[in-house]
């Protein structure tokens, strides 16, 4: 191979790439059941499913995050930019440029927001102006966080600690945010503005983005792809504005169903045998 066709093949393999990813906790609870999904680079992707799903555990499994909580990845393998990261410690992922923003904001309650973004750059060894630098560009992005910068996190709103969880894994300068329902808990407003920085981040920092969401057509509003799950396996997936407007979809997520809220693999067969028999 010529070395521009070595450079083509190169940029060619998927950014990241989760391939047939089976997870088991505690040696026997079987969760995710041969998961693969893709990201590009430069996109936001959406892995949407119910509570329990599996979302947070495929995240973990892509950050190696899953050890703290004694699960294991004991099938398949996760490549990014061409390389195994599986065996990768959480922090040698950070340097490589993939980083989680966990589910539930955790940010340190007794820090204020700023010390707490500070923590956020501890994997590098940075100087002061590059330090300064940085947390200029969070405020640049978060406007709400500079004004409260001396406030103790613990005492900020909902919204704020998610901000600030944001803003502190953008001081990392990663390339890859893996982030676990940004919406939960928050008002739909705050929902909005929160995704309208993760867009601005995604066209203006390159900010890659692999986002777990139950709000469904939110995340499909902002996303470029999106991957349904269900008990541990990807059962649909498509180009966001595809699944937004599919009716299996809004069948599924808006209950128009009207018999409650079944699985989606219900949804869809009940569909087709309502489609052959009429
Ligand atoms: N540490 C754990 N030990 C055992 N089971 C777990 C653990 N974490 C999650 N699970 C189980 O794995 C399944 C998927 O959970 P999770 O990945 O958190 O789903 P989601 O993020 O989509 O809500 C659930 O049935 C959950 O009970
Ligand atoms: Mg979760």
């Amino acid at each position: 191979m010529t070395s521009a066709a070595t450079a083509n093949a190169a940029s060619a393999a998927p950014y990241l790439s989760i391939n047939n990813v089976e997870v088991i906790y505690d040696h026997v609870i079987l969760v995710l059941k041969g998961v693969s999904l893709q990201v590009e680079k430069g996109s936001i992707v959406a892995l949407l499913g119910a509570n329990g799903a599996g979302k947070s555990t495929t995240l973990k499994s892509i950050s190696n995050l899953l050890g703290a909580e004694r699960g294991d990845v004991t099938k398949g393998n996760i490549e990014f930019k061409g390389q195994r990261i599986d065996q990768m410690t959480p922090n040698d992922l950070v340097k490589r440029g993939v980083i989680q923003v966990m589910e539930g904001r955790h940010c340190f309650g007794h820090l204020t927001i700023e010390e707490n973004l500070l923590t956020g750059a501890y994997t590098r060894s940075i100087s002061r102006a590059d330090l300064k630098e940085s947390l200029e560009k969070v405020y640049h992005y978060f406007p709400r966080l500079k004004t409260r910068r001396t406030s103790q996190a613990g005492y900020t709103s909902g919204g704020e600690q998610q901000m600030c969880a944001i803003g502190r894994a953008l001081m990392a300068k990663p390339e890859m945010i893996l982030l676990d329902e940004p919406s939960m808990g928050l008002a739909p407003q705050i929902v909005e503005e929160i995704f309208e920085i993760v867009k601005d981040l995604n066209s203006r920092e390159q900010v890659s983005f692999l986002l777990a969401e139950q709000n469904t057509m939110v995340a499909l509003r902002y996303a470029d792809y999106g991957y349904i799950m269900e008990n541990g396996r990807i059962v649909m997936e498509g180009a966001a504005n595809e699944l937004a407007t599919n009716e299996d979809v809004k069948e599924f997520y808006l209950g128009l169903a009207g018999e409650g809220r079944k699985s989606f693999r219900d949804v869809k067969h009940y569909r087709r045998r309502k489609r052959w028999l009429s």
